[in-house]
């Protein structure tokens, strides 16, 4: 069955331009973010892939630890980085796993045959520190992705975990957020004084501090 939010990242272990990794050991105690990629040398991948280098220290400070894949083997990956790093201006410090027998592609069902019989389409994943997938995203080929949007989700993620929150529409960190149903309006009291009921299922509250 299709992999969906909720379930356990599949583990596996493979090349990378880091080495050999172990997915789950990698990503540690941490959250994670594993993003596939149609092909190397590829001119909205070689984007993309600058696009998260330039973005380490916000995965980091995050505690995120960042994984890409495609097919393509591992000399290839290893030759396309200095171009990445060259054309997108940045370093990737982060390891592109090489799948050329399509086990993290087939786990991750990261090919859509009828989009591409071949390539592993634009797909994200976000992985909570108990390895569960939190988010599922698919891009086509030819849109390359917003991965503030990724930030911006492991910032809801993040805070949504700590507190009975929820965030809104196009909601931004330091923004007002939501107070989680299930929390009665006794409990919202104690914990979000001051908060605001904009219709009985409605209730904003300032983001807390911590
Ligand atoms: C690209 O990264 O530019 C790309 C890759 C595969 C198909 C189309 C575009």
């Amino acid at each position: 069955m299709a992999l969906q939010l909720g379930d356990t990242a599949p583990d596996f272990t493979a090349e990378t331009t880091a080495g050999t990794l172990g997915f789950h050991d990698y990503l540690g105690a941490g959250w994670g973010v594993l993003f596939s990629h149609p092909a190397d040398f590829t001119p909205v991948c070689t984007t993309e892939l600058g696009a998260v280098a330039k973005l380490s220290d916000e995965f980091s400070k995050r505690n995120v630890k960042v994984a890409a894949v495609s097919v393509d083997p591992i000399d290839s990956h290893n030759g396309w980085i200095s171009d990445i790093n060259e054309t997108q201006n940045t370093t990737v410090d982060y390891p592109i796993i090489a799948d050329p027998d399509r086990t993290v592609a087939g786990l991750y069902g990261m090919i859509h045959p009828n989009a591409d019989n071949t390539m592993t389409v634009r797909s994200v994943f976000i992985i909570a520190p108990d390895k569960t997938v939190k988010l599922m995203i698919t891009y086509p080929a030819s849109t390359g992705r917003n991965f503030d949007e990724i930030l911006r989700v492991i910032d809801s993620l993040q805070l949504t975990a700590k507190h009975s929150l929820a965030t809104p529409a196009n909601w931004q960190p330091g923004d007002d957020v939501i107070i989680s149903p299930a929390v009665s309006n006794e409990d919202a009291a104690k914990r979000f004084p001051g908060y605001t009921t904009v219709k009985p299922y409605l209730r904003v509250t300032k983001q807390p501090a911590e």
